[in-house]
């Protein structure tokens, strides 16, 4: 990638996705410059980054810099991002053309280019998985993005996750799915865990072989392209331990209840984005 690329707020989600993007040496780091809020963060980032990379706080003159890079990451909080918009003189910087991209959750392409009326605005939705290199992004592209734009940011995002091209109207369930999901399973994990503490096995090993059981079963059905059913029906023998369980989970309401919870993020996501246009 020969472009130069700003990095607008450099916390938990930018360094996961800026760390493997510099050591796969894919963007050199002479092109990346970031600027955060606080000095304090400065110097956790310079013991982070390999030597040669440019952070600023955002008082600094050198910030601007950020935002004449031809791909400008936005990743500040989403209740950041009006301060940032005031508080910088953005017009004078920002070049026609520049490529925006937004992981900002909760603001819609309507709001990003009301804001940025002359760039060409994207929508990413990453997860945490993405820290580990196991994340999945979703993109919808704003108005005028073009195959090269698409390629680039693409290129942003791969090296730590799967990236899927969305309509908009789906970013809002991709969402409540993809980003909250972890919440769910790891509570999900923690519950096992506390089962089997429950039933005699000490708390590290439970915790372990929770973790185990859910990245193991993740990857059967993934690898064999399995319906969840035909694995449920492969552990489930006649009379046996498994469908005791199901009957509990079943009794308990437990597929209701992550139905349910999957429609009540989709629904909060929805609110959230009306409330940043
Ligand atoms: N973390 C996730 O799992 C996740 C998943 C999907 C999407 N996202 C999205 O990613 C975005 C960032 O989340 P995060 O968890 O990485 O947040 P975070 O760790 O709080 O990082 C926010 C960053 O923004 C900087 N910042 C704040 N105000 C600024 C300003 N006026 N000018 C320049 N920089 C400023 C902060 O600087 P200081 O360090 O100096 O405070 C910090 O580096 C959010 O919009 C979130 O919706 C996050």
């Amino acid at each position: 990638m020969d472009s130069s690329l700003g990095v607008v707020g450099l916390g938990r989600m930018a360094q996961a996705l800026l760390l493997p993007l510099i050591k796969s040496e894919s963007i050199p780091i002479g092109n990346i410059c970031a600027v955060v809020k606080s000095a304090a963060s400065i110097k956790r980032i310079n013991d982070q980054f390999p030597k040669g990379f440019k952070v600023f706080t955002s008082e600094d003159q050198n910030a601007k810099e950020v935002w004449k890079s031809s791909i400008v990451l936005l990743a500040v909080k989403p209740q950041q991002l009006n301060e940032v918009i005031t508080s910088t003189s953005l017009n004078q910087l920002l070049n026609p053309n520049t490529l925006l991209i937004s992981v900002l959750a909760g603001v819609s392409l309507k709001k990003l280019q009301k804001s940025f009326p002359n760039q060409l605005c994207v929508r990413a939705v990453p997860n945490t998985p993405a820290f580990v290199g196991a994340g999945l992004t979703g993109i919808s592209w704003g108005k005028g993005v073009t195959t090269k734009e698409r390629l680039l940011t693409k290129e942003l995002f791969s090296p730590v996750s799967e990236v899927l091209e969305l309509p908009e109207s789906q970013l809002d369930a991709f969402l409540a799915l993809t980003s909250s999901g972890p919440a769910y399973i790891a509570l999900i994990s923690e519950a096992l865990a506390d089962g089997a503490v429950a039933a005699g096995l000490p708390r590290d090993l439970a915790s372990y072989l929770a973790h185990r059981t859910i990245g193991g079963t993740a990857e059967l059905l993934n690898q064999k392209d399995l319906h969840p059913g035909q694995l449920k029906d492969m552990v489930t023998s006649p009379a046996g331990t498994t469908i005791a369980a199901l009957r509990e989970l079943e009794k308990a309401g437990l597929r209701s209840a992550l139905i349910e919870a999957v429609i009540a993020a989709t629904e909060r996501s929805k609110e959230l984005s009306a409330l940043s246009n």
